[in-house]
């Protein structure tokens, strides 16, 4: 398996750490598929912007929001 490997652990924990706090992770519509996106501005300052204007609110508390 040398070209396969887990990027990411997909346990409960890593789910919750980026649904309380989504904002360093969002960019804009129009990046979402770009390799090469460099950001003007602290991550965190274009994801709160994002966030707010779209709505952006992911499961944390309501369990049946991820279990179902
Ligand atoms: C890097 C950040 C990130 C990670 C990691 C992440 N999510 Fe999310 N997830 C989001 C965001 C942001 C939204 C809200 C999207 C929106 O409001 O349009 C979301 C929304 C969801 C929703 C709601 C979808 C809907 O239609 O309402 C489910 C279910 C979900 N995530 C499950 C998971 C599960 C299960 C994991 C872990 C295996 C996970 N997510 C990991 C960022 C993440
Ligand atoms: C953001 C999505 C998400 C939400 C919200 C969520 N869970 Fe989970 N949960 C998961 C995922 C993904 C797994 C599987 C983790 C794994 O296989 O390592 C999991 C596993 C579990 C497990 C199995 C034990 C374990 O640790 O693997 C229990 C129990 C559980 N969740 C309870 C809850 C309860 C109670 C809530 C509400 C307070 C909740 N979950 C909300 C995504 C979520």
């Amino acid at each position: 398996m040398g070209q396969v490997y887990p990027v990411a652990p997909l346990t409960m924990g890593w789910c919750l750490d980026c649904h309380r706090d989504p904002a360093p992770h969002l960019r804009p519509q129009s990046e979402i598929t770009s390799m090469e996106w460099q950001p003007e501005q602290p991550r965190r300052q274009i994801g709160a912007a994002i966030a707010a204007k779209l709505g952006v609110a992911p499961p944390v508390e309501t369990c049946t929001g991820c279990h179902r």
